[in-house]
């Protein structure tokens, strides 16, 4: 990426891989970089960035000689940041996890939307809390993902809301907000499963946080019970659905519930405990996939893969949790993968372990096993 005064960066998505058809930014980061360079804030001026996706605004930040705090849901985020900060030998910055308070003395707020209204919403709530009309609110994303509810949102609970005009398919979103501040309201939402006797608790960012989704719904009947057990992997975690029946089933296991997004990972905590499983017996964690997971000995690894990074659909990642699985598998270790047909894991688990059987399927969804056979 060139930056407007003309200074590169190298940035790359993360994890590398080999043959990477992506960028580590995008059109709304370019024109968010090009936005800000305009405001010539001082040297110093405390800039708090949120959501950026693999720290192209957080090392530009960096590179102009800002103070500046990154607040991020993701691992993936984070360690991205870390890297490319490292790669343009950069001084390094604040990172904050979305589950801790925004700092109270910042200068802008730069925020690339979320995905999640939900999680928007949330957001918007803890900037109010912390911002007045002196502290400009510039938010960024790809035009067709702003919405006119999207800037009712921004109005509603910051202030005043004003776009731009579209460039290369980006826009952004200028808001000042008001000087009250309002009290932050409860971010979780609670859902029950009546069949499985659960309740479930969804920090906002958290994939299906309104409604259990329909494939762990179908996964549910099909996650074993055998006193052979005695450590299960939940990869890609979300509220902890699988985590909680699977520690239910398997009163012996030792069960870790990992996702990428630390909403995810609190909420899978908190489901848990809620759920009288005891502390001694689980772990969640927030990591990327399985990479440096320090177990070799799991017997089963149990996997509703995501098929998104960031905004871009992408099977990688379902890749990528495969082939950790079968890292990590013992010797006749499960794999256990529900997805929908048409994504063919089928094919995928079939190269990777060599072999692969249909547990169950309709219309749509399929669960599949394939079983590490070490040689
Ligand atoms: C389809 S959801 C499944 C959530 C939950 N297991 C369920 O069945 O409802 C996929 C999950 O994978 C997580 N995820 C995405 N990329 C990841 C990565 N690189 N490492 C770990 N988890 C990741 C997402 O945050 C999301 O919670």
């Amino acid at each position: 990426m060139t930056t407007p005064a003309g200074q590169p960066l190298i940035l790359h998505r993360y994890p590398r891989r080999k043959n990477e058809t992506l960028q580590a930014f995008d059109a709304a980061d370019e024109y968010l970089i090009e936005h800000v360079a305009e405001l010539s804030l001082p040297a110093g001026a405390r800039v708090l960035i949120i959501n950026d996706h693999f720290g192209a605004l957080s090392c530009w930040a960096s590179q102009q000689g800002y103070d500046t705090i990154q607040v991020s849901d993701s691992v993936v985020a984070q360690q991205a940041t870390v890297q490319n900060l490292a790669a343009n030998a950069l001084p390094s910055i604040v990172q904050l996890t979305s589950l801790e308070p925004l700092p109270e003395r910042i200068d802008v707020v730069l925020l690339r939307i979320p995905k999640s209204s939900r999680m928007l919403s949330w957001q918007l709530q803890q900037l109010a809390a912390i911002t007045d009309s002196s502290i400009p609110v510039i938010a960024a994303a790809k035009a067709k993902e702003i919405h006119t509810s999207t800037l009712n949102q921004f109005e509603r609970q910051l202030g005043n809301t004003v776009t731009s005009l579209a460039k290369k398919k980006a826009r952004l979103v200028f808001c000042t907000p008001r000087d009250d501040k309002p009290e932050l309201i409860d971010q979780l939402h609670t859902f029950d499963v009546p069949d499985y006797a659960m309740t479930l608790a969804n920090f906002p960012n958290v994939f299906s946080a309104q409604k259990l989704d329909i494939a762990a719904y179908l996964m549910l009947p099909h996650i074993p019970s055998e006193p052979g057990l005695k450590r299960i992997v939940d990869l890609g975690c979300g509220n902890g659905v699988l985590a909680l029946q699977a520690a239910r089933n398997n009163p012996n296991a030792f069960i870790h519930a990992v996702d990428e997004s630390h909403m995810a990972v609190a909420s899978a905590q908190r489901n848990l405990l809620a759920h009288h499983i005891a502390p001694t017996r689980f772990e969640c964690e927030a990591r990327d996939c399985l990479s440096e997971f320090a177990h070799h000995d799991v017997d089963l690894v149990m996997c509703n893969p995501p098929f998104h990074q960031q905004q871009a659909i992408t099977d990688h990642i379902a890749w990528q949790m495969f082939c950790d699985a079968k890292r990590v598998l013992t010797n006749h270790g499960r794999l256990l993968v529900i997805g929908n047909r048409h994504l063919g894991y089928h094919a995928k688990l079939k190269r990777l372990f060599g072999n692969v059987s249909v547990i169950a399927s309709n219309k749509k969804f399929v669960i599949l096993q394939a079983v590490h056979a070490q040689h």
